[in-house]
């Protein structure tokens, strides 16, 4: 990974290691998965510099940090082989995460399959959150957070991810972002730029 701010990015993903809720759900992410836990890892420090990027505050930095290390947690209690457990897991790290601390990251991590094109879930109408229609609070922020989140882990699934006997390259992958990322295109270049 090629983090645009590796000291400042590295420094606030140590501070945000040293929460208690997050220091626990990490070692049982770990434990059941090594791999998954590897690529929350990942998903969170790109969540981090490209926050960073956008100028958020502290607050809204550690939201997206613990989004994007928290994401996969509704994985843990799901059987693989399973589909529709695994298009569940979004609304389990939902009920999993009810007690965190910080109260949006658990509408985050509930969202973040939902700015896919070709198989949006749980909810299957998303990213449509303007609809009238839709019982969900509009919140800007929130969706801001929610696509960064989405495009880090779809893009780092992707780039590490061998579906062929080659790793995908960036340009391969850049075109099945556009065709896949239901959200903001204009943020493919920024995530794609740290890889
Ligand atoms: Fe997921
Ligand atoms: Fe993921």
């Amino acid at each position: 990974m090629n983090l645009k701010y590796p000291e400042k990015t590295g420094a606030f993903f140590m501070h945000v290691l040293k929460n208690d809720q997050i220091k626990k759900f990490l070692s049982q992410l770990k434990e059941f998965d090594s791999k998954l836990y590897l690529h929350s890892m990942r998903v969170g420090l790109l969540c981090i510099d490209c926050g960073i990027d956008y100028n958020y505050n502290e607050k809204d930095l550690t939201v997206l940090a613990c989004s994007g290390l928290l994401h996969e947690i509704g994985k843990l209690k799901t059987p693989y082989k399973n589909i529709e457990e695994i298009e569940n897991h979004p609304k389990k790290g939902f009920l999993i995460l009810e007690h965190f601390e910080f109260k949006e990251v658990r509408k985050i991590v509930v969202g973040h399959h939902e700015y896919s094109k070709t198989n949006p879930f749980p909810r299957k109408d998303t990213p449509c959150m303007k609809k009238k229609t839709d019982r969900r609070e509009y919140n800007k922020k929130r969706l801001d957070l929610t696509q960064i989140v989405s495009l880090a882990n779809m893009t780092e699934h992707f780039l590490t991810k061998k579906m062929t006997d080659k790793e995908l390259s960036k340009s391969y992958v850049e075109e099945l972002l556009k065709k896949e990322f239901a959200g903001n295109s204009s943020l493919i270049p920024q995530v794609l730029c740290r890889f």
